[in-house]
Formats: structure tokens, sequence, C-alpha cells
């Protein structure tokens, strides 16, 4: 598990590390640590900006690639005890990544797809 603590000089972007990534890291490694079941299996390190600094802290799960976002102290039993326990994907967190074509605009381009013969 990776969570963001990057750090940012106050006044810009937003930033995890300023927003509660650092205490957020903390908890869920000392929930790890106390955890039997998951320590020895489970590895939680911070690490720098994920992308999606605005809706942090954020936290990057893997294998299985699970992005969670807007996460805080209240949430830490829950992820560990769901997701690092049971597997379960802890949705109300789940980042949703913007797609694609409403970023640049694109989406569908009109073209018609060839005709079947
Ligand atoms: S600072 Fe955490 S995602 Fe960018």
């Amino acid at each position: 598990m990776f969570v963001c603590v990057n750090q940012r000089p106050a006044g810009g972007k937003p930033c995890c590390g300023r927003g509660g990534g650092t205490d957020l890291l903390a908890a869920l490694q000392r929930e790890v640590a106390t955890r039997p079941d998951l320590c020895g299996s489970v590895a939680v390190t911070g690490c720098d900006c994920l992308g999606p600094c605005f809706d942090g802290p954020n936290l990057v799960v893997y294998p299985e690639g699970t992005w969670y976002a807007g996460v805080g102290l209240d949430d830490v039993a829950e992820l560990s005890r769901r997701h690092l326990e049971a597997g379960e994907v802890v949705q109300r967190l789940v980042y949703a990544w913007p797609d694609d074509d409403e970023e640049d605009g694109g989406g569908d381009t009109g073209a018609a797809a060839p005709a079947e013969e």
C-alpha cells in the first residue's frame, strides 16, 4: 500500500502530506504492525505525488491497483478490515479517474464504423 505524503509549500497546489497523508501513513503502519494477520504480508509505505492532489489524501493498493482518495484517519480501521484483511474494495473511497475522453474534450469522433459486407 502506497500512501501519498508529498509535501508542497503552502499556498499552492494542495498536497496530501499537509492534508493528512502523513498522519494517515503513520496510522496505517501502526494498524498493520499490530495485526498479526497483516504484519509480514502487507507493506505500507509513503510515496510522493500519485497525481490526483486535489482529492487527497490518496493511496493505492497493489497488486490489485485499487486507488483510494480522500482517505482520513476514520477510514483506517475499515480499510484494514475490509480491504487488507478480506480483499474487499471499499467502494465509497475508490478514486474515479476522469475519463480520458472527457478530459481532452474528445470522445466519440463521429466516425462511422465500416459497413459490414
Ligand atoms: S500530493 Fe498526493 S496525489 Fe499529489
